[in-house]
């Protein structure tokens, strides 16, 4: 299991030292979540700062894009993510943003909403390398896991098993150490952690514990 960083609920005043202390606490990527104020409601950061953690990070970057017309913002973010992922429900034209983005030299992920069926992915699914499974509504962190998420993943890793993709699976939103062990059963290749890692007293206890977490799954909501 590899968990990703989502710095949205990071300490913004001291950005570099909260990088470098989630790649010391084990974390295996970074994950910088991109909001247009017109897909999602809020708006988060843009191509400045993801590319003043990529001067700082080690580790690699992902780009979850939440805007609309991802096409016309995808080439501001490959020059330093290893993913960059849009979200189905925005574009038109999804095999022309993962062209965009393989042209770019990066891997292309596709990421949906709670509300949007499994099945919208099946055309695009042996081109990605990534799924997000969005377990909550995008737009915010700190929000609770939407429990029917566990069967939309297994639905996921039936099909691309079926079809000899080899996308893996990542789970964003409301993702902690009690619903962890849930999502690996489920089939989560990546855990997304915001708030309960940054609000959390010890990055390396959480991360271990998203990575091997108890081995009776605590209850899904608190
Ligand atoms: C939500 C973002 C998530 C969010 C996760 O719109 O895509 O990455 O930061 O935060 P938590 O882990 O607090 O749900
Ligand atoms: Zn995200």
């Amino acid at each position: 299991m590899k968990v990703s960083a989502s710095i949205l609920d990071c300490d913004f005043l001291h950005l570099g030292e909260e990088i470098r202390a989630v790649e010391a606490a084990g974390a295996d990527c970074i994950h910088l979540d991109v909001m247009d104020g017109r897909f999602v409601r809020g708006i988060s950061f843009g191509r400045p700062l993801g590319a003043a953690v990529a001067r700082a990070a080690k580790l690699p970057l992902h780009s979850h894009l939440m805007v609309i017309e991802p096409e016309k913002q995808i080439d501001e973010y490959l020059p330093f993510s290893e993913v960059v992922v849009f979200h189905i429900e925005t574009t038109e034209d999804p095999g022309r943003c993962i062209e965009q983005i393989r042209a770019g030299g990066v891997k292309p992920g596709i990421s949906l909403n709670p509300d949007t069926p499994i099945a919208a992915l099946k055309p695009w699914l042996p081109e990605l390398d990534d799924v997000l499974v969005m377990s909550v509504f995008p737009g915010r962190g700190g929000q609770q896991f939407i429990p029917e998420s566990l069967d939309r993943i297994r639905e996921l890793e039936r099909l691309i098993a079926g079809c000899g993709s080899r996308a893996t699976i990542s789970v964003d939103g409301g993702v902690k150490p009690e619903n962890a062990g849930l999502l690996a059963e489920a089939g989560a290749d990546i855990l997304i952690a915001g708030s309960a890692l940054f609000r959390s007293g010890d990055y390396a206890r959480t991360i271990a514990s998203l990575k091997s977490p108890p081995l009776t799954p605590g209850p899904l909501e608190p």
